[in-house]
């Protein structure tokens, strides 16, 4: 194979590719909107750190620490109080910005900031930014930000393989051709959107009978574009689109200790007014539920025995390669510090707000 370019011996060692301990700064699902109501409080873990999503009465979903700043309570056994929350300890109070703002017998709060991340909520999802400041928006269907569109929620899954390793499956076209037995000739072409974004793109003849195909015939005619785009490594969108019907599939993933998978599925058709426009809708979500419920059931089944190692990579596995590299030159944080891998700089502020706050404790106790 020509390997002068995107090829892999310019990553001899992936240093973010199918790591269990490492992974791409960015967006990552949180939880579906629904389960979180006003005034609820909850835990959960992403990528080793605990934290505490809650929703005040403004209705605005906020993502911090789990553990209080004070003394290390869980925020989560926490009180909602408008839209602050109150710790259950000592009962210190925190508004959304993780600011302390009361403590009880005390006429001025200390100034004391739980630490709090870049939330947003689209898709029907919360989705949290892994570092200080957003750098990139969070995954987007290309050339439909100003569109309408229907959206439905799929399944949530766990795998038992590693998210690169499991979404990479939407480019291996060998394995697209033989193990799904879809006689579809495809031939990726890549297009880097941003540093965080990659996009494979072909457009492909549906030939061939069986339920399936019968039924994309049925709603792409037959040919179809198909697109898979991933943000962060972790996010991939799977496009069927021709002029007049579009499905993507959203696979949201994190990695679970010891390099699993947890995910979400997500389907979205661009709008249709009118009844039957609905109902069309209607059919190619559900029909874009059954398509990944079972790529998913399938892959589980294939990849749970498999220990990647791309020894002997050929042509056909180009598109693989290209996402490998793509993933390389992104951003790598540390699994549960959410530290830049080897960054000194951000070492040395931490260790600054460590003794910031060590000084702040002595010059209390010395008052
Ligand atoms: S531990 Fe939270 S206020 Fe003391």
């Amino acid at each position: 194979m020509n390997t002068n370019i995107d090829n892999l011996n310019s990553v001899p060692k992936p240093k973010i590719f199918n790591q269990s301990t490492i992974f791409v700064e960015g967006w990552y699902w949180v939880l579906p909107s629904q389960s979180l109501l006003v005034g609820d409080i909850k835990s959960v873990t992403i990528f080793g750190k605990d934290l505490v999503v809650y929703r005040g009465k403004d209705r605005r979903a906020v993502i911090l620490d789990a553990y209080c700043p004070h003394m290390g309570m869980s925020l989560a056994k926490g009180k909602m109080e408008g839209n602050e929350l109150r710790c259950v300890l000592h009962h210190w109070k925190f508004d959304a910005e993780g600011i302390c703002v009361d403590i009880p017998n005390l006429d001025e709060p200390v100034f004391l900031k739980a630490k709090t991340w870049p939330t947003a909520e689209q898709y029907g999802m919360i989705w949290v930014w892994t570092g200080e400041t957003p750098q990139q928006p969070l995954p987007f269907v290309l050339d439909w930000e100003n569109q309408e569109f229907d959206i439905s929620l799929g399944s949530q899954f766990n795998i038992s393989c590693h998210p690169h390793v499991l979404l990479l499956q939407g480019i291996d076209t060998q394995q697209i051709n033989l193990v799904y037995k879809l006689p579809l000739k495809m031939v990726l072409e890549k297009q880097e959107l941003n540093e965080n974004a990659i996009i494979f793109n072909t457009i492909t003849n549906i030939h061939g009978k069986s339920f399936w195909l019968n039924l994309y015939r049925r709603f792409f005619n037959n040919s179809v574009s198909y697109s898979v785009c991933y943000w962060y490594g972790s996010t991939c969108i799977v496009s069927f689109a021709n002029e007049s019907t579009h499905l993507h599939i959203i696979f949201t993933t994190r990695i679970l200790p010891g390099g699993k998978t947890e995910g979400q599925t997500l389907l979205m058709s661009k709008k249709r007014k009118g009844f039957f426009g609905k109902l069309t809708n209607k059919l190619i979500l559900k029909l874009g539920k059954k398509i990944s419920d079972r790529l998913l059931k399938n892959n589980d089944r294939i990849l749970q025995t498999m220990q990647f190692d791309f020894k002997t990579p050929i042509k056909a596995d180009l598109s693989i390669i290209q996402f490998i590299n793509h993933l390389e030159q992104q951003k790598p944080l540390r699994w549960e510090s959410w530290l830049l891998v080897r960054s000194r700089e951000r070492e040395k502020e931490v260790v600054e707000e460590r003794q910031k706050r060590e000084k702040w404790r002595d010059e209390l106790v010395n008052d």
